[in-house]
């Protein structure tokens, strides 16, 4: 049997216009980063949302990401905060707990410091009242709370190796725990490649990773920013849907584009295998119609 080589595609358009075009239960894993509400300067983007907007609308993402989701899928939510406004990681993950189960609460660790000695970047802050902040949050959510993780694919070995005997272990590695040493990219090398606002990939590597991975297993990032979660599924092998609202990101992105198509019935996106819907344009408005492509296009 030929084996089909995976495929990472990158939309471009509000994810809550096209998260209805995708299937019911048909995401593994979805991990992203929605944009924080901090006043970030995104290409198109405005994060300067008052709250009554903000929540609402992430509410709606969630909603959708839960019904894309299979049931056994994984939904890794990246939140930061900043002093200034340190409940924002806390209210949008609440909204997210109204949805689902949170499995697992992950700290990301941008930079520690280990007696005297300091690991990895973090944008310092000029204050006399506040810390730097050098964590964010990885909720990890699912829709029941009890699906099966590889624990060991993102394992790391024993310090001390008479355990592996003393726990009866297979190979030489343990749980790696809740706090994920991930360093960040530095401001400036963050500008050079064109995104304020973007995450390691080692971190939805590792996210994917702990889900696990299966074969045609499907990845989603509803704000992909520049591809992040597609490029770390693309290392993996797996196959992946990123949208971007941003036309100068998702053009940076290193994946394939896929756009609106015509057909006599209105827009469709040809998403991964056809399994996408389509959205009818009516007397030229656009109506969130959502229909199976299985009944022709
Ligand atoms: C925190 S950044 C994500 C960065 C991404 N994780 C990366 O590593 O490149 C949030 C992104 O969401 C995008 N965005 C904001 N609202 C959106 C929406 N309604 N639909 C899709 N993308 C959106 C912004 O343009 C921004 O690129």
């Amino acid at each position: 049997m030929v084996a089909i080589p995976a495929r990472q595609e990158i939309i471009t358009g509000d994810c809550l216009a096209v998260l209805p075009t995708l299937a019911d239960n048909s995401i593994d894993v979805c991990v992203t980063s929605p944009p924080y509400n901090l006043g970030i300067k995104y290409a198109t983007y405005d994060d300067t949302l008052p709250p009554d907007e903000y929540l609402p609308r992430l509410t709606d993402v969630f909603a959708e990401i839960k019904r894309v989701l299979k049931d056994d899928g994984s939904f890794f939510l990246n939140m930061g905060y900043t002093n200034l406004n340190p409940w924002v990681s806390t209210e949008v993950s609440l909204l997210a707990g109204d949805l689902f189960t949170l499995q697992n609460r992950i700290t990301w660790v941008k930079s520690i410091t280990v007696g005297e000695t300091t690991t990895g970047h973090f944008k310092p802050i000029n204050s006399g009242r506040f810390l730097n902040y050098t964590t964010e949050d990885i909720f990890h959510f699912t829709k029941r709370g009890d699906v099966k993780i590889d624990r060991l694919a993102i394992g790391v070995p024993y310090a001390d190796k008479t355990n592996i005997a003393r726990f009866k272990r297979e190979a030489d590695l343990r749980c790696r725990g809740n706090a994920w040493f991930i360093p960040y990219e530095t401001s400036v090398q963050n500008r050079r490649k064109g995104h304020p606002a973007r995450f390691p990939v080692a971190l939805p590597e590792q996210c994917i990773k702990l889900h696990g991975l299966s074969a045609g297993m499907m990845v989603l990032d509803p704000f992909a920013g520049l591809g992040t979660t597609l490029a770390a599924a693309k290392r993996l092998g797996v196959n992946a849907i990123g949208i971007e609202i941003a036309p100068v990101y998702s053009e940076m992105a290193q994946c394939v584009p896929v756009t609106w198509q015509k057909s006599d019935r209105g827009l469709f996106l040809p998403t991964l295998g056809g399994r996408g819907r389509y959205i009818e344009i009516v007397d030229g408005r656009k109506r969130i119609v959502v229909k199976s492509l299985a009944q022709g296009v």
